[in-house]
Order: structure tokens, then sequence, then C-alpha cells
């Protein structure tokens, strides 16, 4: 379990567009595994941000009309603003175009240069520009990017080369004894095959282009964009301005991406580091895709779906559920609307909605509104530790939907263990007075155990058992051990959670 320190990432987010799902899930997924790690009593720096030069954005402003700088500020705030609506608790928003990061990817391909490791060369080969990444003719698929299905360009330019081609052994040998850095585990084995079949060198630099940041031994060039953009996991913990806060929070624990970008994460970023003589990160997260009707969700390929659309129909928690836990990290996943409905109603209007309703109005009726004491051997005090224990162990390889899953587990186990009891048609007295107890330790264990991926919600339902601490300001294991409910708390019924959507 990682204790004390916990440097979690995104990726940064290019703003040629709007945000879109595809970004939400990962931050999404980040802001709950933040979230979780703060439970556990980590010290927590959340950090995502935006990818502002390179020659798409600077073809987005150009289209726009525009300059790339004003362009960028024009864009850049709508992530802002959609993490702000998402509850996104990130520590840090870094854009690339702050002088925090010029100073500091300048010192790193400095670094890099004095370590021997970038050169001068020609190149001449195939590139496509929604990725910013060169290809071979054996990685074209039908002549087009493997990825976008886009015609790619041939460039020929003079420009520096990063010798990754020195790191392959290094490379090899860093993942082979640092088993369990990449998650889930089988996408070790695409990082292992692609380093195995040779490194090429990459150019780390662009001349025919202006927007981005000057190499520092070689003004007339600026720096390819995804050196830049790498740079940004250190550049925004210090590196370059704050040696003192770099320190205290590199290597990072985990990099959360997508499958899309593990070529950059896994191979270029781990031997940029070594070459500058930093230590590579401890770990990586590898989502997959969220598809729509089979196609990958992209801005290039203008299938789109916008997150803030769903959060006003279902709302914020609604909408995080939904995305945690209906795709299991690291396969791909399918957005439908109907998939999202019928999410939506069956785990959150049938099962934690309706558990929070019936629980508030039996001890209404029947324990005039003050919470009952559970029972010390209550049937769910087994299931409860289940839960507990293995939602702890699925937040810890990173699989949110099966940790929602684990405590989903306890959630059905307490509406059967109502309605096997029904409380409801029974007369008030000590009976029904440990079923409620019962149901509301449960609840109160399920709230906290769920605050991860629905933090409002879990806040409301706290409130609500009479819960007078701050959901927050507890952790996790401690506090959700059986048998502490506070009896004689006020419960109270408030409106429908997640009012039942039908399909429209
Ligand atoms: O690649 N499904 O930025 P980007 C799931 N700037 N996740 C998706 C997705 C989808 N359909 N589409 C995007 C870049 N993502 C670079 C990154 S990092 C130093 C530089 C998510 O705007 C996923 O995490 O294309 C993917 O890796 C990331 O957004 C790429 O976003
Ligand atoms: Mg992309």
């Amino acid at each position: 379990m990682w204790v004390g320190k916990y440097y979690l990432t995104t990726p940064i987010y290019y703003v040629n567009a709007q945000p879109h799902l595809g970004h939400a899930y990962t931050t999404i997924v980040g802001d709950a595994l933040a979230r979780w790690h703060r439970l556990l009593g980590d010290d927590v720096y959340f950090l995502t941000g935006t990818d502002e030069h390179g020659l798409k954005i600077q073809q987005a402003a150009d289209a726009a009309g525009t300059s790339p700088q004003a362009f960028t500020d024009s864009i850049a705030p709508l992530f802002q603003k959609a993490w702000e609506r998402l509850n996104i608790s990130n520590n840090d928003f870094i854009r690339t175009t702050e002088p925090r990061h010029r100073v500091g990817v300048q010192k790193l391909l400095q670094a890099c240069f004095d370590a021997g490791d970038i050169e001068l060369d020609k190149y001449s080969g195939l590139y496509c520009v929604a990725c910013e990444a060169y290809f071979t003719e054996d990685d074209l698929d039908n002549n087009l990017c493997p990825i976008h299905k886009r015609p790619v360009e041939h460039v020929e330019e003079e420009n520096y080369f990063f010798r990754l081609s020195r790191f392959e052994q290094r490379l090899i040998d860093w993942y082979s004894s640092h088993p369990g850095a990449v998650v889930p585990e089988h996408r070790v084995n695409e990082v292992i095959g692609f380093i195995k079949q040779g490194l090429q060198d990459f150019s780390v630099s662009r001349k025919t282009l202006t927007w981005g940041i000057p190499l520092p031994f070689d003004e007339s060039h600026v720096a390819y964009v995804w050196f830049d953009a790498l740079a940004n996991y250190i550049t925004a913990i210090g590196y370059g301005s704050d040696d003192a806060k770099f320190n205290e929070w590199w290597p990072v624990n985990h990099h959360l991406i997508g499958k899309d970008i593990i070529r950059f994460h896994n191979v270029y970023w781990p031997a940029m580091l070594m070459s500058a003589g930093i230590e590579p990160p401890k770990g990586w997260a590898v989502g997959g895709w969220l598809l729509v009707g089979g196609e990958k969700m992209s801005k290039t390929s203008g299938n789109v779906v916008n997150p803030l659309d769903l959060v006003d129909e279902f709302g914020v928690d609604g909408f995080r559920y939904y995305v945690l836990s209906d795709t299991t990290y690291g396969n791909d996943g399918d957005f439908t609307y109907e998939g999202l409905v019928s999410r939506y109603n069956s785990d959150l209007a049938n099962n934690l909605g309706n558990l929070a309703a019936r629980v508030a109005t039996v001890v209404g009726k029947k324990c005039n509104g003050v919470g009952t004491a559970p029972d010390p051997n209550s049937p769910l005090a087994e299931h409860a530790r289940t839960a507990v224990a293995d939602t702890i162990a699925q937040w810890e390889i990173v699989q949110p939907s099966r940790a929602l899953e684990a405590t989903w587990g306890l959630i059905r186990a307490t509406n059967a263990h109502l309605e096997n009891n029904e409380p409801w048609k029974a007369e008030a007295g000590p009976l029904v007075d440990t079923v409620m107890g019962d149901a509301l330790e449960a609840l109160r264990i399920v709230t906290l155990l769920a605050f991860p991926a629905i933090p409002d919600t879990a806040r409301e339902i706290w409130r609500r058992i009479g819960m007078t601490t701050d959901i927050e300001s507890c952790r996790i294991p401690a506090d959700v051990q059986w048998g502490q409910y506070p009896v004689g708390s006020p419960v109270e019924k408030g409106d429908p959670l997640f009012p039942r959507r039908t399909l429209a």
C-alpha cells in the first residue's frame, strides 16, 4: 500500500478543441483515485493540465483565424471549468505556456544535451499531425495513421535527435527489476515488446515551427511538442524552478494515461529522465478507450460526446459513477446513452438511493427518527469486512469499477437484509431497532467507501444519517470498521438522491 506521499497525474490534454467524454473519463478516474488516497491518509498531489504547443495547436489557431496564444488562452479555461463542474479536486493545473514550464523544459533539454544524448541529425519520414508523431511504413493502416485513420505527411528536416536507441537495454532492465510498475499488468508486455523491436532515435526539435519552447543550446529550433509535454510532470512540481518541491514529490506514484500514448510515457519518458539523471516514474496506470459505435471518441474523428450535457441530465455524481463503474479500467468501453440510463437506474436509483430512502423512512416511522445501535454480530458485519477489504484491494491496483462493485456488494447485502426482515411491517421495538442499526451502520460504511466516486452525494447521505464529522477527515480503514455508528443521531429523509430516469 502507498503510504505517505502520493503524486498522481493525468495526461495534459491538447487544447485544439473542447474537452470530451474521453478526457472526462481519465480525469474522473484520477480524481477518484486522488480522493481515495486522501482517505487513506496520504498527502496527495493531483496534477492535470493542458498541452498547448506544437503544430496541431498552431493549425487549430490558424483555422480559427487567431494567434496560438490567444487560441490556447480561450480553450484552456474550458478544461478548467469542465473539471470544476465535474468536482475534480486537482491540486494544480499546468499549462505548457507557463513560465515555470518553459524553464523546466529548457533545463531538461540542456541536461540531456550535456549527457550527450541529444545530437543534430537529418531526418526524413512520415508524420501524423493529429498524433504529433512519426510513423514507419509498417505502422500504417492502409497508408493511413493507425490511430486517426488520416493521411500522414512526408517530412524531411534537420533536427536535434534524442538517442533513444542507446536506452534499449537500460529500459528492459528497469522494467524487469520493477514488476507491477505498469497496471493493468498485461500492458507491460506491450511496452517490452515495443522496446524489443528496437528503438529508433526521435527528433526533439522543429525548425519549421515557431509555436514552442526554444532549445537552450540552439534558439533556431523549438522543442518537439511531446518532449515539451512529457516534461510537465516534473516542471509542475518545481523542476527548474523549485528544487525542494521537486524533491518532495518526484518520482510520481502513478501516471494515468490512455493506451494511445503508452509509447511516449513508457519508452520515451523514462529514457529522457534516465538521460537527465532523474529517477523514472514509480508507476503507470493505462486505461482503454471509450468507444462510440465501435470507434475511439476523438476530437479528430468528430464523434465526441460532451460530458457537461450528461452532467446536466444525470447530475455530477450520476455521471461520475457511470464512467467509473461501467468500464473496467484498462479495457475499452462502449459509451451508449441506454447503458448510462440503465446503470444509473439499477445502481444509483434502485440500490444506493433506495437504501438511503428506506432506511430514513423506517427509522422515521419506527424509531422516532433517531438512529439505533448496530449488532456487533450482525451478518452484515461480515459482509462489511469483505466489502472493505475488496474495495481497498481494487483501488490499490487502480480498478475503480471493481472497487465500486465490491462496495455495491454491501449495498445489495443490506437491501437484502432489510427485505428478509421487513422492519417496515414489524412492530416498533428492539428487533426493529437492531435491524435498522445494522442498516445505518452498513450505510455509513458504504457512504465512506463510495465518497471518492460520488463526493457530493456521499457528503449528503453522511449528513442525513446524522454524522457530524467531516467525511473528508475520515480515514480508511480505521473508520470503516463495523460498529461505529453514533447511536442517537437524528436521521433525516430528504429528497430522492437519484430520481429514476426513463429513456428519452
Ligand atoms: O494525447 N477514451 O492529448 P489528448 C478514453 N496532449 N480516454 C480518452 C479518449 C477516449 N475516447 N480520448 C482521449 C494527448 N482520452 C497529449 C498528451 S501527456 C504528456 C500529453 C484520454 O487531448 C486518454 O487518457 O489527445 C488519452 O491518453 C488522453 O485523453 C489524450 O488526450
Ligand atoms: Mg488524442
